[in-house]
């Protein structure tokens, strides 16, 4: 009896030892995104001289956290999966900010973000938020795995007491498939949308940014062109081919009932002026007679 409630507590503590281990491995496979779980974006760090990244005694890129939003409080975050506008003003642009837009804009240096592919464990989120997080995944910077690079494109234009800048942003966000990573994070992108009217800054201005943010659930993008130039739908084939049997059907009939008659008539009229010609022609020269009767009729 004694034996056997022994065995019994062996196996419990054996269970219970496995159990355990499998719970402190399982930091290795981080879980995915749940919808509308907010991804935080952190850009590289930049001297304000140069434009250069900025890289920590280990020569690790220096990533700190998008500016702060002033419609949130906190910096710029996506939601996964949440397709919506964004908006994200930055209160004030100080000195070094806007030399940083300088550099942006006359693409002395790209606006480098990204954004973790799957959600971090709590120990490197909170750094997310610090300033002046370092890289330490690996030496790639942004290429590692745990990131997924997203360069904003900012664009506008230089001038000499001020800068115009296209504020308004898209930003398309692809997930891997989920049946293979579910949650997780395959690309991403954001760029100006340089047609509209951009706005005019100087040092101490707010900087009304516009995210349009767009998912997709893959990897490939959709064909968004539906009119000229875009992809053949079975209805577009449909109509071809009605069109196509619709406008031969007006030809046949245009053909027999008024092109056909007038040629047989006009033929008919060859027929008999050819003979008066061939009299003219084959003949005439030799039987000037024949000619002049042709003529005269
Ligand atoms: C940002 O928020 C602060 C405080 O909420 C407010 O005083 C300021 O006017 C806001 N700035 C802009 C550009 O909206
Ligand atoms: C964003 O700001 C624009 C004005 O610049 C406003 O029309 C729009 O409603 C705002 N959108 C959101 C989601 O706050
Ligand atoms: C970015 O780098 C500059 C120059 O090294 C530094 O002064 C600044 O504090 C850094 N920014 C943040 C948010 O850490
Ligand atoms: C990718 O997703 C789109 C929906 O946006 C779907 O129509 C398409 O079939 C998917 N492509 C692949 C290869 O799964």
């Amino acid at each position: 009896m004694l034996d056997r409630l022994s065995f019994i507590i062996r196996l419990v503590v054996a269970f219970y030892t496995a159990l355990a281990c499998a719970a402190e491995q399982e930091p290795l496979v981080l879980p995915g995104y749940k919808v509308g779980q907010s991804i935080p974006v952190s850009c590289l760090n930049r001297t304000i001289d140069t434009g250069e990244h900025i890289t920590d005694a280990e020569g690790q890129l220096s990533y700190i956290p998008f500016p702060t939003c002033n419609e949130t409080g906190r910096p710029l975050e996506l939601l996964f999966g949440v397709e919506k506008d964004i908006n994200c003003t930055i209160d004030f642009i100080d000195d070094p900010f806007f030399h940083l837009l300088e550099f942006y804009v006359h693409n002395d240096a790209p606006l480098t973000c990204r954004i973790p592919t799957k959600p971090l464990p709590p120990s490197l989120l909170v750094k997310e938020f610090e300033a002046g997080t370092t890289d330490n995944t690996d030496g790639q910077g942004s290429l590692s795995e745990v990131y997924t690079p997203m360069i904003v494109a900012l664009t506008g234009t230089l001038q000499l007491s001020h800068l115009h800048v296209s504020t308004n942003l898209n930003v398309l966000v692809h997930a891997a498939p989920r049946a293979i990573a579910p949650g997780t994070i395959a690309a991403a992108t954001a760029y100006s949308i340089s047609r509209e009217p951009p706005t005019r800054i100087v040092i101490g201005d707010s900087l009304p940014l516009r995210f349009s943010v767009r998912w997709y659930p893959n990897t490939s993008l959709p064909s968004g062109w539906a009119g000229v130039g875009g992809h053949l739908t079975f209805s577009t084939l449909v109509y071809c081919i009605l069109s196509a049997l619709a406008s031969a059907a007006i030809c046949v009939a245009y053909f027999r009932g008024v092109e056909l008659p007038r040629r047989l008539k006009s033929h008919g009229k060859d027929r008999l002026g050819g003979m008066e010609r061939g009299g003219l022609g084959g003949y005439g020269i030799v039987n000037g007679y024949g000619y002049s009767i042709g003529k005269r009729d």
